[in-house]
């Protein structure tokens, strides 16, 4: 009987987990899975279970076995958390993600290597073993979890909306008739799609900024830090949120399905990172350092 309880709630649990991405909703499932009973499965033990033995032992020959280097993948098109530099952290990239994955590497007496690419080619890069992991303020989502595993979050996040400073847009609400900017592949796209409204998306940040600049779109959707970025470096622009539309987002760092010897070196070293202040640490140098530019 105890036992039947139990087993009902674990598969409530991960009926839970296994819904939909809704609109903005990254960090959904991490919610219903904290809100389960005596069962509490944690993000590490659902990622665990749902790799195969078969793609656990396909894993073996990562590319991180045979040498002594760590390749992250990013999308170096997203301050502060990665962008290019004349001398970074890790050869000419830098930022919090880059830092951290330095961090990473050489914790566990390794060297981080950075294969810069675009945002949406990240998973397939993980799947096919080009990196070994993806850091690039990528945000948990279902549809993710389905092509790689997650690290534990280290930082929160949530869209907003960036507009000209004469813009009357003070809710999403307002979203209505207005031409709305996203960049591919972004959650920002997702919440746009899900909410509805047509858009126009783009390659880069930076251009759908520009548009914005130009008056060819009203509206920019966004993840807040590099919007706020964007803001500062562009005269003219204003950030508005809207928390009942745009929930919270938790970043992570992504490693090919089944890959725990890695996830698990990765999420000590994050641990010991967010027990230390580190990572806070960064993020407070890098958004001043940016803003000071
Ligand atoms: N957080 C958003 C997402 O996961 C945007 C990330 C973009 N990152 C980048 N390095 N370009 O979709």
């Amino acid at each position: 009987m105890k036992k039947a309880t139990k087993m009902a709630a674990l598969m409530l649990a991960l009926a839970m987990m296994t819904t939909t991405l809704t609109a903005c909703s990254g960090n959904a499932d991490s919610n219903s899975s904290s809100t389960t009973t005596d069962t509490t499965v944690t993000n590490s033990q659902t990622q665990e279970s749902e790799s195969t033995p078969a793609e656990t032992g396909a894993q073996e020959a990562a590319p991180e076995a045979d040498d002594n280097t760590l390749t992250f993948g990013t999308n170096a098109e997203f301050p502060p958390f990665e962008f290019v530099t004349s001398s970074g952290v890790i050869d000419q990239y830098d930022g919090i993600d880059m830092a951290i994955a330095k961090q990473i590497a050489e914790t566990n007496g390794m060297t981080a290597e950075i294969e810069n690419m675009e945002f949406a080619s990240l998973l397939v890069a993980l799947q096919n073993g080009q990196i070994d992991a993806a850091i690039a303020g990528m945000t948990i989502t279902d549809e993710r979890k389905e092509e790689a595993d997650f690290s534990i979050p280290y930082y929160t996040a949530t869209q907003v909306m960036i507009m000209r400073e004469d813009s009357d847009i003070a809710s999403a609400n307002d979203l209505e008739g207005k031409k709305i900017c996203v960049i591919e592949g972004y959650t920002g796209e997702v919440c746009v799609r899900d909410m509805g409204y047509p858009y126009e998306a783009f390659k880069k940040g930076t251009d759908a900024i520009m548009e914005l600049v130009n008056g060819k779109c009203d509206v920019v959707i966004l993840d807040s830090a590099t919007s706020q970025k964007y803001v500062s470096d562009n005269e003219g622009l204003k950030i508005v949120e809207d928390p009942s539309a745009f929930e919270s987002e938790e970043y992570a760092i992504a490693v090919k399905k089944g890959n725990t010897e890695l996830l698990d070196k990765i999420n000590t070293a994050i641990d010991a990172m967010l027990a230390d202040g580190t990572i806070a640490e960064l993020g407070a140098k890098y958004t001043e350092e940016l803003s000071a530019e």
